[in-house]
């Protein structure tokens, strides 16, 4: 039995995987991370098993976005693909942990981030799949009051905590921890550490990005700027929105 936030998650994947996945045409599939993205690789693995898709769907290669990511490829009997052996891909359908309403992103609450944001802005279209919760009305910064995931080089966390107060005026940034589950922080798949950053309502996402970006020891950021085509929002009541 499923609770009504599962069934928005996966009436959300099914929907966006149905709408926009060019069966006959893409082959080369980028799978996000996250506990939404969990149903667009159940999805695809029903293409599989369907006699009138199969023979598409086994051709289908797809690209994971970290660790978590790679397993949902394999356990689903899908192709598992690098982006180094196919740096071109045709279309990636990932979560994200706030939309705002021109389609900009918030996304590495689940940890992985540099490696969604290689793969996603190596796609020619990427889908958002999320429940409702995850639509502001306005900005960013205002469901995901979390702050904004930063990736950084283990050895320069201390510095850019320094930095983002000192010279971007950050509320409060935070080194982020593996407590309970691990003493100490979070280790990304990459072997960098995450910074959570909080910057309150976001008004002007992309230049926080250039600006975060800027910074001496962050690999990448949270925020995903002009990089979604489109998003779908599961409802607690089994209905869709699409925003574009
Ligand atoms: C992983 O670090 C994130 O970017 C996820 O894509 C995001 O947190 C969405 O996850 P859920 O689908 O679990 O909300």
């Amino acid at each position: 039995l499923h609770s009504t936030l599962e069934e928005a998650k996966r009436v959300a994947a099914y929907r966006a995987v149905d709408e926009n996945l060019d069966y006959a045409n893409h082959r080369v599939i980028g799978v996000g991370s996250g506990s939404t993205v969990i149903y667009v690789a159940e999805r695809l693995g029903q293409y599989l098993l369907d006699p009138q898709f199969s023979i598409y769907a086994s051709q289908f290669i797809c690209i994971p976005t970290g660790f978590q990511s790679k397993e949902l490829i394999l356990t689903n009997g899908l192709r598992l693909g690098s982006v180094e052996q196919y740096p071109v891909i045709d279309i990636v359908f990932d979560g994200a942990d706030e939309v705002d309403v021109n389609l900009q992103l918030i996304k590495g609450g689940g940890g992985c981030l540099f490696q969604e944001k290689l793969v996603s802005t190596s796609a020619s279209k990427f889908v958002v799949v999320a429940d409702y919760r995850k639509r502001s009305p306005k900005y960013l910064g205002t469901n995901w009051v979390k702050g904004v995931p930063i990736e950084v080089v283990p050895t320069s966390y201390i510095r850019v905590l320094n930095d983002l107060k000192t010279k971007l005026k950050c509320k409060n940034a935070v080194l982020r921890q593996g407590a309970p589950a691990k003493a100490g922080p979070v280790v990304t798949d990459n072997c960098n550490f995450i910074i959570d950053a909080h910057f309150g309502e976001i008004e002007h996402p992309e230049k926080l990005h250039q600006d975060i970006k800027m910074l001496v020891g962050v690999v990448e950021t949270g925020l995903f700027i002009d990089n979604a085509s489109k998003a779908y929002f599961g409802n607690p009541d089994g209905s869709v929105e699409m925003l574009v």
